[in-house]
């Protein structure tokens, strides 16, 4: 099976090539190495996670059509994974003109490729951000997500809407997998496991949101690159999926993992809850259970396996 992955220098692009290479798929990677965060982490993940791994790889831009239709007429793919984006749900707020660009017209731009290449199976990342301010938990599929909360939600929603319509008028298989908070090693620096783990060692503070009040299921990259691989391998018509961790954890018992893993205590900053952010995402997963996907890594085994990479990558005593 030949698989495009975009955004295959990102976090959870590059995992999911490694898994993809290793299980003899063929993989091909578009990921224009932007400065969101530093772009050294994404060559590294090429250079270093994905080294001595064979596959293709494009340096460019998702809204680049010309290109697009270049890789999928010479490329002859089967399926498309779709992860590049503008990801950070604060940054979106600073710069929504451009999660729009990317994120919404992006995604059309790879939605118009796999009807005209006959594409098997599409799977793009949603979010777990689209559920906003709702009140019902756990998030399940069939609540409402008409009011998002950032411009990042809103082209998470968007890309929802414009993949059905796609599925409808084509007949395309599309999932929308709704990631909830992804962590684990070669994790991206603007999430809250790296910056904590980063500040706690270099013995600065770390913003602590609403008392740490927040709760999250957070998902450990594996499972979700297993999750990711399921689906990938169902070809389902159009469907979206919640993907995330099966405990509910609060951010408070997150920072103590990761301060008994790095055997330090945190100095805390008290702050109130940022706009755009939410109090609690968690996650009904029983829809892909049943394609027979779970979740297995806790928080302490991840957590640890996160602040080991960081420890190694950086070459932290
Ligand atoms: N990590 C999470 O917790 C999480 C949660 C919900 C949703 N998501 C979504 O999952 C996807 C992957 O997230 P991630 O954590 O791996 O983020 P990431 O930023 O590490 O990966 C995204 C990759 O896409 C690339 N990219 C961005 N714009 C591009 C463009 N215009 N053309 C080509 N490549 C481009 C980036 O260079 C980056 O390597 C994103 O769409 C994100 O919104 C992630």
């Amino acid at each position: 099976m030949k698989v495009l992955i975009t955004g295959g220098a990102g976090f959870i692009g590059s995992n999911l090539a490694k898994k993809l290479i290793e299980r003899k798929d063929d993989v091909v990677i578009i990921d224009n190495f932007n400065d969101y965060y530093d772009p050294k982490l994404k060559e590294d993940r090429i250079k270093i996670l994905l080294g001595g791994c064979k596959f293709k790889l494009y340096r460019g831009d998702i809204r680049d059509e010309k290109l697009l239709n270049k890789i999928f007429k010479k490329e002859k793919l089967d399926k498309v994974v779709h992860l590049a984006g503008m990801a950070g749900v604060r940054n979106s707020l600073l710069n929504p003109f451009l999660y729009e660009e990317v994120n919404v017209r992006g995604t059309m731009n790879l939605l118009e490729m796999a009807v005209k290449y006959k594409i098997k199976n599409f799977i793009f990342a949603s979010s777990s951000s689209v559920y906003g301010n709702n009140k019902k938990v756990p998030f399940s599929e069939s609540d409402s997500v008409d009011m998002p909360i950032s411009p990042y939600a809103a082209t998470k929603k968007c890309m929802e809407l414009m993949a059905h319509v796609y599925s409808h008028l084509y007949g395309l298989n599309i999932t929308a997998l709704r990631f909830f908070t992804v962590y684990g090693p070669w994790g991206r620096p603007d999430m809250a496991l790296f910056k904590f783990t980063k500040n706690i060692l270099e013995e600065k503070s770390i913003d602590v949101y609403n008392k740490g009040k927040m709760s999250r299921n957070f998902t450990y990259v594996d499972d979700i690159v297993s999750g990711i691989i399921t689906v990938l391998d169902a070809d389902l018509p159009y469907g979206v999926m919640n993907i995330g961790g099966d405990r509910e954890e609060t951010l408070v018992r997150f920072i103590e993992v990761i301060e008994k893993n790095l055997g330090k205590v945190a100095k805390k900053n008290p702050l109130p809850m940022q706009a755009g952010d939410v109090p609690s995402t968690v996650a009904d997963i029983r829809k892909l259970r049943k394609l027979g996907w779970k979740p297995t890594t806790k928080i302490d085994k991840g957590v640890k396996n996160f602040i080991n990479w960081y420890r190694e990558y950086y070459k932290i005593k």
